[in-house]
């Protein structure tokens, strides 16, 4: 079992992203082989100070890192730090089709009715994608619900190689999903969109930086309902912002929906934010803390981050040699 997963480094990191990935990152560590990169070569499909995009690979990593990723376990690295990304994208790209990523619905989405004026990065964004997992011949990617699609993507990249090449070079990938709220963690403004990095409500989602105050009151104006709890989950399908709210504090203490219910039953949201919000901070709060020593050392995070690439680079080029091989480049 090998896990491969990433994230972009442009933004901080939020509750969705703890919750969908990193947590469950930090837990794969212990059961398996593991890499971990910050995808900053995927946040060239947008335009970015560079000065900011700098430093925002340092930031993440800082992150990650407070989140309990730990260097000694997995190899945490940045992507543009290992160029095979780049070169196996390249051919995938003779590989993969303009239909397959026209169906991508993070495309349709970004681009919006803005197709002609979008970086032709951003299109081809699931390509490095696949290449980012390939590359490493990744049995398992842990991700939130939101990059299923990309894994799949990635499975029909590697076969179409495998069969057009007549080669058994990749690994056709796995999803690795979580259950319940956490795999998909929703805006708190309004349940029915994700909670993103890209929503422009600072008050949508609740960032790693976010001192216990801010947390507090994030959740005090969080969209709810009049109603009280209900003893039954399914009470809470018609119902998204309760049931995100539900879900979240399940995914923060370790209980399902129905465990809950079962504490909050009957209870209005008066009473029911208090506790979301104390979980949040004792989750968060610990992980802000080292989060804050992390990035005051630079020096130790680059060279955390220089072994982290030293070892992918390696991990990688037999497999960039042979898809090379299979496409006639080399001998
Ligand atoms: P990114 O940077 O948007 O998000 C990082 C991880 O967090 C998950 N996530 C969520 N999970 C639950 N609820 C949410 N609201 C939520 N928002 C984000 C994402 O699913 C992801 O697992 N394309 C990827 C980065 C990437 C990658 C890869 C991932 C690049 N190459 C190869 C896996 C394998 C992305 O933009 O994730």
């Amino acid at each position: 079992m090998r896990v491969v997963s990433g994230i972009q480094p442009t933004g901080d990191l939020h509750l969705g992203n703890l919750l969908g990935a990193i947590l469950r990152w930090v837990r794969m560590q212990d059961e398996a082989e593991c890499l971990f990169f910050l995808a900053d070569l995927h946040s060239l499909s947008d335009f970015i100070d560079p000065k900011v995009r700098r430093n925002s690979v340092r930031e993440m990593a800082a992150a990650l890192i407070a989140s309990g990723i730990d260097p000694n376990k997995s190899t945490l690295f940045a992507q543009s730090a290992v160029p095979a990304h780049s070169e196996l994208c390249w051919i995938l790209n003779g590989v993969a089709r303009m239909g397959w990523l026209n169906r991508m619905t993070q495309w349709k989405d970004k681009a919006g009715k803005n197709r002609e004026g979008s970086s032709v990065a951003l299109f081809d964004y699931p390509v490095l994608q696949a290449a980012d997992i390939l590359l490493y011949q990744a049995t398992h990617v842990p991700v939130g619900e939101d990059q299923k699609q990309h894994i799949e993507l990635t499975r029909d990249i590697a076969l179409k190689f495998n069969s057009d090449y007549d080669v058994e070079l990749f690994v056709p990938p796995e999803p690795f999903i979580g259950g319940g709220t956490a795999a998909r963690v929703m805006s708190l403004r309004d349940g029915s969109m994700k909670m993103s990095k890209s929503d422009p409500s600072e008050q949508s989602r609740i960032h790693l930086t976010d001192d216990n105050d801010v947390i507090a009151l994030k959740i005090r104006k969080a969209k709810t309902d009049p109603d009280p709890l209900p003893e039954d989950p399914a009470l809470l399908e018609s119902r998204p912002e309760a049931r995100n709210l539900v879900g979240i504090y399940g995914a923060m203490v370790g209980e399902t929906d129905e465990q809950v219910l079962q504490r909050f039953a009957g209870q209005g949201f008066g009473a029911f934010k208090p506790a979301l919000a104390d979980a949040a901070i004792a989750l968060l709060e610990p992980l802000r803390n080292r989060l804050v020593e992390l990035r005051q050392d630079k020096a130790a995070l680059d060279a955390i981050l220089a072994a982290g690439a030293n070892k992918a680079a390696s991990l990688a080029q037999p497999t960039l040699d042979a898809a090379y091989r299979a496409v006639g480049l080399k001998d």
